[in-house]
């Protein structure tokens, strides 16, 4: 584990520590009565991959959440998870070594605390900190003196000091003395199995020095690296910059392939050509949008909480904006295919192909695939969708299920929305018409780019 020693900032100099185990009980004060070293609260995409990391790290779990669903998912091992984690969860189920519960009270068994909950944004675009605020009470209420309470949910700048530091002061609790408390931001990529989660530095910041020394322990359990910053908000604002880089980028190379287009040039070739830079340029791929728990909704944290001080962030502004513009850009270059072939988007039928919001997930959350079907069927189209990760899905509150076969479905247009890995487009014949918003289906001989 790599530490960057906070205290000789300026100088910083890196620590090569061997990993501490969450077991070694010289480091962690022993004022509880802990049978437990972590407690994951919130068992998604995030929560059940970190529960299985501490476990596989040789950490005994306690994985909380409210959803009994959710935990009868996870027992049935019916859950979204690449293949190493699914590994680690059979082999967690079958050894016992992950203990599953929806009673919060558990909560105080655990020596650190690990919250994970969902931070979305509601229809106008504005935080709803619901599920944080009733996660974090519960872990106030049931806090003990000895714990690590640390939080790793994206959210605003000084969310963790209103949320968990100034409710534990009042409990008459000191932070860095009596208990101990950090953010730290997960970052993991749901899906993507080049980079492991072990291999994600993790950025901390305590409420004090001590309470960054005792978070870096227990991430170190699993994290290869850690990396201290002086403040809660400064861990704050750094997930805040990767997510509004990622979505200022996007929009970005969306405005790019538009740009593109107009002047007949395969924008791909160009974000390839640029990528053989070795500083100074990051590749970002064009889309029919974002979509899943982190780019439509993180950069409103900061915009949100900035209107309190009216002050203004135009850049990110006019990102979030241009983003949640692009499915109707879609639908409008659907409606301009079909025109210039002397059709109207009422009475034709349109085939999506890839609704989840990324490829080699399950995960349809803010998919921009769903406002492009709304949008299309609004305006009088047959909308039907193939995607091997999604059995159903709900669309103006109507169950719809994939097309079984595409090629009788008759589309008047394909959509390439998103490309699973495994998908196949074998089923194309050469003189459909196909609108790819995934810029990567050259082989497709009728084939038109967003
Ligand atoms: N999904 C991603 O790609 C990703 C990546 C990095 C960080 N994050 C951040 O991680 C956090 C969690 O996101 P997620 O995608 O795992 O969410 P999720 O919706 O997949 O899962 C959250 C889980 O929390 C549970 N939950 C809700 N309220 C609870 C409560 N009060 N107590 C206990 N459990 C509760 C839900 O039942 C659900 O199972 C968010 O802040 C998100 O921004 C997400």
């Amino acid at each position: 584990m790599a530490i960057i020693d906070t205290s000789t900032r300026g100088t910083i100099a890196p620590l090569v520590a061997p990993p501490v185990s969450l077991h070694d009980s010289r480091h962690a004060p022993r004022r509880g009565s802990f049978d437990t070293d972590v407690a994951i609260l919130g068992l998604g995409y995030v929560g059940l991959p970190t529960a299985l990391a501490y476990q596989a790290a040789g950490s005994s779990v306690l994985g909380i959440d409210i959803s009994a669903g959710r935990l009868g998912d996870i027992r049935a091992g019916a859950v979204d998870l690449i293949p190493r984690d699914r590994e680690r969860l059979h082999e967690a189920l079958g050894a016992e070594t992950i203990e599953l519960t929806g009673d919060l009270s558990q909560l105080s068994r655990a020596r650190a605390v690990v919250v994970c909950v969902p931070t979305p944004v509601d229809r106008y675009l504005v935080p709803d900190l619901t599920m944080l605020r009733a996660a974090c009470a519960a872990v106030v209420d049931h806090a003990v003196p000895g714990q690590l309470l640390m939080l790793t949910s994206t959210t605003y700048v000084g969310c963790t000091a209103d949320m968990l530091l100034d409710p534990i002061t009042r409990k008459g609790m000191v932070a860095g003395r009596d208990i101990f408390i950090a953010f730290s931001a997960e970052r993991i990529d749901p899906g993507q199995e080049s980079v492991s989660q072990e291999a994600v530095p993790r950025v901390v910041g305590g409420a004090s020095a001590a309470c960054v020394g005792r978070a870096a322990e227990v991430l170190g359990a699993y994290a290869h690296e850690v990396h201290p910053v002086p403040s809660l908000g400064t861990a704050e604002m750094t997930k805040l910059l990767e997510n509004t880089f990622r979505a200022v980028n996007i929009a970005l190379v969306n405005e790019f392939a538009d740009i593109c287009r107009t002047l007949d040039i395969e924008v791909m070739d160009v974000i390839e050509a640029a990528a053989t830079k070795p500083y100074g340029y990051m590749p970002f791929t064009p889309s029919a949008g974002v979509g899943g728990h982190c780019i439509p909704c993180d950069p409103h944290y900061l915009l949100w909480q900035l209107r309190k001080d009216r002050v203004e962030a135009p850049m990110i502004g006019q990102a979030m904006q241009s983003i949640a513009n692009r499915p109707t850009h879609v639908v409008e270059r659907i409606r301009e295919l079909l025109s210039e072939r002397g059709r109207s988007l009422t009475g034709s039928r349109v085939l999506v192909s890839g609704v989840a919001y990324k490829p080699g997930v399950a995960d349809l959350r803010e998919s921009p695939a769903l406002e492009i079907m709304q949008r299309l069927r609004a305006l009088g189209a047959s909308v039907g969708y193939v995607d091997p990760h999604i059995p159903r899905l709900m669309l103006d509150g109507v169950e719809m299920r994939p097309v079984q076969n595409p090629a009788t479905f008759h589309p008047t247009l394909v959509l390439l929305h998103t490309a699973h890995p495994e998908a196949s487009l074998d089923w194309i014949r050469p003189d459909q018409l196909v609108l790819d918003a995934t810029y990567r289906a050259t082989g497709i001989t009728n084939r038109v780019t967003l």
